[in-house]
């Protein structure tokens, strides 16, 4: 295994767990500190409803789907494909929805919000990165915006919302227009994130749905 020596800390255990990726464990530490998913797979019924934007290669499809445990559904979009190399057949299950697609697309967004409504929704989804930090920010709050549709569109009254955003121009603002649509929001870094990353989470518990 020649790059072996390169893997950092995370994308060992993330090999070892059998996950496609490192940023599951960004997800896991945020779904055990703000509680994102029943912890009893008992609380967690036929209608359950999870949407998860930006979701290749799957790592976080993956511990949804693992939490979930055959109950409830997940829809996830993603402009690549997934990871089917360990995947255990759960990407096939009936309770999973993946559409391979652009989230801007409008019949993206019906598509997708015709699923719901959904008692929690993710996004990870990031641009690639140009290296350029204006632009790159300028790009993620494009696609954290977007996000926010899907959730004023389609988030259940009560419903949580966790959304990766790049800290820069614009952030604040969307903080704070983010924050009074739910009874409890914060930014959170986890320790996951590469130290050199600028990006961070807005994570929002009981939505405060208007109609
Ligand atoms: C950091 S990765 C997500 C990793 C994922 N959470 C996991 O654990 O496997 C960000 C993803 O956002 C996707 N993405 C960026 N812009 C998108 C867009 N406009 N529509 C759909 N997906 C997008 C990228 O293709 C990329 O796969």
């Amino acid at each position: 295994m020649a790059n072996y020596e390169k893997l950092d800390f995370w994308s060992l255990k993330a090999q070892k767990e059998g996950y496609p990726a490192r940023s599951v464990y960004k997800l896991q530490e945020i779904d055990k500190k703000f509680g994102l998913l029943p912890k009893n797979q008992g609380q967690i019924n036929a209608d359950f409803k999870v949407l998860e934007l930006g979701a290749a290669p799957g790592s976080w499809s993956l511990y949804i789907l693992r939490k979930l445990a055959g109950r409830g559904f997940l829809a996830a979009c993603d402009i690549s494909p997934l990871s089917h190399r360990v995947d255990a057949g759960l990407f096939d299950g009936q309770n999973f929805f993946f559409k391979q697609a652009d989230i801007f697309a409008p019949d993206t967004q019906t598509e997708l919000t015709a699923q719901g409504p959904f008692n929690l929704i993710l996004s990870d989804a990031a641009p690639s990165t140009s290296g350029g930090r204006n632009l790159d920010t300028a790009r993620s709050m494009e696609i954290a915006r977007a996000a926010l549709a899907y959730s004023d569109a389609a988030l259940r009254s009560g419903g949580s919302l966790c959304v990766k955003i790049f800290q820069g121009a614009g952030a604040a603002a969307l903080i704070k227009e983010t924050r009074p649509k739910f009874n409890m929001f914060k930014t959170f870094k986890p320790e996951a994130c590469r130290s050199s990353s600028f990006e961070t989470y807005m994570v929002g518990l009981g939505f405060k749905k208007r109609f």
